[in-house]
C-alpha cells in the first residue's frame, strides 16, 4: 500500500485514482498522519499543496518520514518540502512563475524516470522551485535554472506533475516508483473492500451509524460495503418522499430485506404537503431538503447510541459541494448534499475517494446487480422537480406513468445503457386536442435523453423516430390526462439536462 499524504494541492486524489488504475492499493491521510500510522506503507507520496514551504505556518510531515528508509516521492509541493527539510534551496524565481507544458531536460534516465526521453514533456504548476538541490541530491531533470527532478537513494523530489494527462509519460513514473522503488504488486483489487470495511469498524467502534439510503448507486453499494463491517450497528433509513419512480419503493424494501435494521418511512404526505402551491424551482427544492432532514432525524431519533451518519459520498460529490457553497455560482441545490451540515454525528464516507466508475466495479464485485450499477442519475427530489410549476397527485400520476413507459421503451430498444440520463417531465401548460369527437385540454409531456461525459455539458440523444414515436403512442394512448409529447432537442449549455 502507498500512502499519499495529502498537502492540500488540486491534484491529490488523481494521484490516487492513477495509483489505482495501474493495480497499486493507496491511502490517502492528512498530511500531519503520525509517522507510525505508516509503518504498513511500502512507499509514500507528498503531494502538492496551495503554499510555499517558505511561508509561516506552512503545512509539513512528522519529521520521522524522512529517516524511515520507505521510499518517498514528493510532487511540487512535495519536492520543495524535500528540498527544504534536506537543506536545499527553495526560493521563488521573480517572473517565472511556471504554469501548463512546459519540456524538461531529462539527465539521468533512471530511478522514477527510467524509460523516458531526453526530452519529456510535463505539465507545471507552481511557484517556488529548488534551485539548489540539498547535499546528497542528484539532478535528474532540470527545467532552465529549477530542479525539475532530484533523487538520494530512494527519496525522489519532482517539481511536475505525473499524475496528469498532461504529462503524457506520468504514468511511468508512477509505475517506476509502484514496482521498482516500492516493489508494490499488482492487486487484483486496488480498492481493496476488506480494508475498507475494516476502517469502518474501526471508526464506528462501539456506536451505531445511520444511514440514508436513496435507493441510487453509491448510497446502496456503500451501504452494502458497511453491511458486513457493521452488522447490527448500521441502520439504513429510507425516506420514501413520494416522488419516487414507479416501482421504485418496493424494488428498495427488497433491496434492503437482508438489512436487520433497514426502515423505510413513508413520508410522502408530508412532502406533497410541503411542495403544495409552490412553483418556484429553488424553494421547492430546498422544501423538499428541509423536509428531508426532518423527516430523517424523526426517523434517526429513534436509534439509540448514535456516533455516526454514514454516506455514500463519491470524490466527485465533494467536488461539486466544495464548488456550489464557495467559488461557482450556485445553479441549483443539491438536497443530499446539505443534510451532513445540520448533523451533529461524525461522517463515514467510505467511497469518499471513488470516481464513479469505481465505485459501480465495487458495486459488481459486492453482487449488486447490473440494473442497479448502470442506471442513470435520479436527483434527490425525484419526481418533484419533474414537474414543471405545482406539484399535484394527478401530475405526479402523469410524470410517473409516462417516464416509466419511456424508460421501459428505452431499455427494449437497448437505448438506455448508450446515454447517460433520460426522463419524462411534464409541461405546466394545458393544450388543445382532440381525444375521439371529444376537444381535450391536458398537459403536455416532454422527453428528455441526454448524452454527457463530465455532466457540465450535455447533448440531446439522437434517438430513432420510431422509437420516439412508439413511446409518444403509448403514452397518449395509456396515460390519462396527456394530449402531448415534446422531444427536448437543447443542449447544456444553455440548458440544463433537468428543468428544475
Ligand atoms: P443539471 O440539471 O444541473 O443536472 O444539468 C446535472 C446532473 O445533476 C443531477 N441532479 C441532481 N443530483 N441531487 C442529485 O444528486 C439533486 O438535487 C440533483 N439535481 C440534478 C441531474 O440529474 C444531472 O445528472
Amino acid at each position: 500500500m502507498i500512502f499519499i499524504l495529502d498537502f492540500g494541492g488540486q491534484y491529490t486524489h488523481l494521484i490516487g485514482r492513477r495509483f489505482r488504475d495501474l493495480k497499486v492499493g493507496v491511502q490517502i491521510v492528512p498530511h500531519d498522519v503520525k509517522p507510525e500510522k505508516l509503518s504498513s506503507a511500502k512507499g509514500i507520496v507528498l503531494s502538492g499543496g496551495p503554499t510555499s514551504v517558505n511561508a509561516p505556518n506552512s503545512p509539513f510531515p512528522g519529521m520521522k518520514i524522512f529517516s524511515s528508509g520507505k521510499p518517498i516521492l514528493g510532487l511540487c509541493y512535495g519536492h520543495q518540502l524535500i528540498g527544504k527539510h534536506f537543506g536545499g534551496k527553495v526560493e521563488r524565481i521573480e517572473g517565472a512563475k511556471e504554469y501548463g507544458e512546459k519540456t524538461v531536460t531529462v539527465l539521468k534516465r533512471e530511478g522514477v524516470l527510467e524509460g523516458l526521453e531526453e526530452k519529456e514533456k510535463v505539465w507545471y504548476s507552481h511557484g517556488d522551485s529548488v534551485v539548489t538541490a540539498p547535499e546528497g541530491f542528484e539532478v535528474l531533470a532540470k527545467s532552465g535554472e529549477s530542479i525539475a527532478a532530484m533523487a538520494k537513494g530512494n527519496i525522489y523530489g519532482l517539481q511536475f506533475h505525473p499524475e496528469v494527462h498532461h504529462t503524457p509519460h506520468g504514468k511511468r513514473v508512477l509505475e517506476n516508483f509502484a514496482f521498482e522503488i516500492c516493489e508494490e504488486k499488482k492487486q487484483k483489487d486496488p480498492f481493496d473492500a476488506e480494508l475498507m470495511r475494516e476502517e469502518a469498524k474501526l471508526k464506528v467502534g462501539s456506536k451505531n451509524a445511520v444511514m440514508g439510503v436513496s435507493g441510487g448507486v453509491d448510497s446502496t453499494v456503500a451501504a452494502f460495503l458497511l453491511k458486513d463491517a457493521l452488522g447490527e450497528k448500521l441502520f439504513p433509513i429510507f425516506v420514501d418522499t413520494g416522488f419516487m419512480r414507479k416501482g421504485e419503493t418496493e424494488e428498495i424494501k427488497q433491496r434492503f430485506k437482508g438489512f436487520r435494521n433497514f426502515r423505510a418511512v413513508d413520508a410522502s404526505k408530508r412532502f406533497l404537503d410541503v411542495v403544495a402551491g409552490i412553483d418556484e424551482p429553488e424553494l421547492k427544492r430546498k422544501r423538499i431538503g428541509h423536509m428531508f432532514i426532518e423527516v430523517f432525524e424523526d426517523a434517526a431519533k429513534e436509534v439509540p447510541n448514535v456516533g455516526f451518519l454514514a454516506q455514500g459520498t463519491i470524490f466527485s460529490d465533494r467536488v461539486e459541494s466544495a464548488a456550489t457553497s464557495s467559488v461557482s455560482s450556485k445553479i441549483k441545490s443539491h438536497h443530499n448534499l446539505t443534510l451532513p451540515e445540520k448533523m451533529k454525528w461524525a461522517l463515514l464516507e467510505p467511497l469518499a475517494e471513488l470516481y464513479k466508475d469505481e465505485v459501480r466495479a465495487l458495486g459488481k464485485k459486492l453482487g449488486l446487480p447490473s440494473e442497479l450499477i448502470n442506471r442513470h442519475p435520479f436527483p434527490g427530489p425525484g419526481l418533484a422537480i419533474n414537474i414543471i410549476g405545482e406539484v399535484t397527485p394527478d401530475k405526479l400520476r402523469i410524470v410517473r406513468e409516462a417516464d416509466y413507459i419511456f424508460i421501459e421503451e428505452l431499455k427494449k430498444a437497448k437505448w438506455y445503457g448508450k446515454m447517460f440520463e433520460a426522463f419524462a417531465a411534464v409541461l405546466p401548460c394545458r393544450t388543445v386536442g382532440v381525444k375521439g369527437d371529444e376537444r381535450s385540454y391536458e398537459f403536455p409531456v416532454v422527453l428528455r435523453a441526454v448524452e454527457s461525459k463530465d455532466v457540465m455539458t450535455a447533448d440531446w440523444v439522437r434517438l430513432p423516430h420510431d422509437l420516439l414515436q412508439k413511446v409518444a403512442s403509448r403514452i397518449l394512448g395509456e396515460v390519462p390526462g396527456v394530449n402531448r409529447v415534446f422531444y427536448d432537442i437543447s443542449q447544456k449549455p444553455p440548458a440544463t439536462i433537468r428543468y428544475e
